[in-house]
């Protein structure tokens, strides 16, 4: 490399490093230097400098998983200039960054391997909508029947056998196989339910036959309808159903009573019945969800919480 090409590199990565604070080194991505914190991984330092890497099991408020191995890069460390040391294939998301690297985040290994990963995915969910556009975007063709009626593949075609609930359990109505095909074992839902602390789902079986249920199949005792695992799911494999209570329909002359609003969660097969508000009946979180709210208002949803506190504080109502 010319002498007056690595002077300009070296007062840009000069600058880089004043700039940043509590730099730790810099890395090089795709040709450029890119700056590095301490803790930092691959991908949490290319996303920082706008570096695009396609994830599906990462997310920013979970543990790093590596379930996926889309965020796949090819990474080098030393070797000589004319003879670099052969790249290692690495999930960018759960490797942590080190000064001196050279990354490529593009490289036609990469993108070899990125589309491998994204044919094995939608071979097993091949009606996914995400899965799809991952594989739009990576130029990979969508499998026979994706888009539309029963799946065509073999691993999708044959779902695994229901594990039934323990004896003298209630029989409960089967997972929704749109609902299980579209399940891609990330683990975001598993994590997120631990890190709440109701530990209510869990990764059972292994190779095709792995999946996340709750213990033993059975409806979770623990389920507290939270809804993260809803939220969190990046394909839409868990909906969280909420049910207004109806009325029943009671005999002649009785007044008629409603049922509880419940929130139905059918890729759990679990069921909670949710609290109402006390002041405008609509449904609550359930009674297994703890709430920070102040004494006497736990039984009042966010707005008429609100309300009672400013007709407490004012004497008015808004
Ligand atoms: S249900 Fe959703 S969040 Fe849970 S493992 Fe499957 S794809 Fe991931
Ligand atoms: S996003 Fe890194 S392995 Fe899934």
């Amino acid at each position: 490399m010319a002498d007056h090409v690595r002077d300009k590199e070296s007062s840009v990565a000069d600058h880089v490093m004043e700039k940043e604070t509590s730099v730790a080194g810099l890395m090089t991505v795709d040709g450029l230097a890119l700056p590095i914190r301490p803790g930092d991984t691959i991908l949490a330092a290319c996303r920082r400098a706008g570096v695009t890497i396609p994830t599906l099991c990462y997310h920013p408020g979970l543990e790093p998983y590596g379930a996926c191995r889309l965020c796949i890069v090819e990474v080098t460390h030393g070797g000589h200039p004319d003879q670099p040391a052969p790249g290692r294939a690495v999930a960018s998301c759960t490797t942590p960054a080190q000064p001196g690297i050279q990354v490529s985040t593009r490289s036609a290994r990469v993108l070899r391997v990125r589309r491998a990963v994204i044919a094995f995915l939608l071979d097993r969910c091949p009606r996914s909508e995400t899965l799809q556009q991952l594989a739009e975007d990576l130029g990979v063709p969508p499998p026979p029947g994706a888009r539309a009626g029963p799946t065509a593949t073999p691993a999708a075609a044959a779902p695994p056998t229901p594990v039934e609930p323990p004896a003298g359990a209630p029989a409960l109505p089967p997972v929704p196989p749109e609902l299980e095909q579209a399940c891609v074992l990330c683990g975001r839902c598993v994590q997120a339910c631990e890190k709440l602390g109701h530990f209510a789902i869990g990764f059972a079986g292994r190779s095709v036959f792995r999946r996340v249920m709750p213990p033993f199949g059975a409806s979770s005792e623990t389920c507290a309808a939270c809804g993260a695992c809803a939220e969190l799911c990046p394909t839409g494999a868990v909906r969280l159903v909420i049910e207004s209570g109806r009325p029943r329909v009671e005999a002649e002359g009785r007044t008629p009573r409603v049922a509880a609003p419940t929130a139905h969660l059918p890729a759990w097969r679990t069921t909670v019945p949710l609290a109402t508000c006390r002041s405008c009946g609509r449904p609550l979180w359930s009674g297994r969800l703890t709430t920070s709210a102040p004494a006497g208002m736990a039984d009042l949803c966010p707005a008429c919480r609100r309300k009672e506190a400013l007709a407490l504080a004012f004497g008015v109502s808004r």
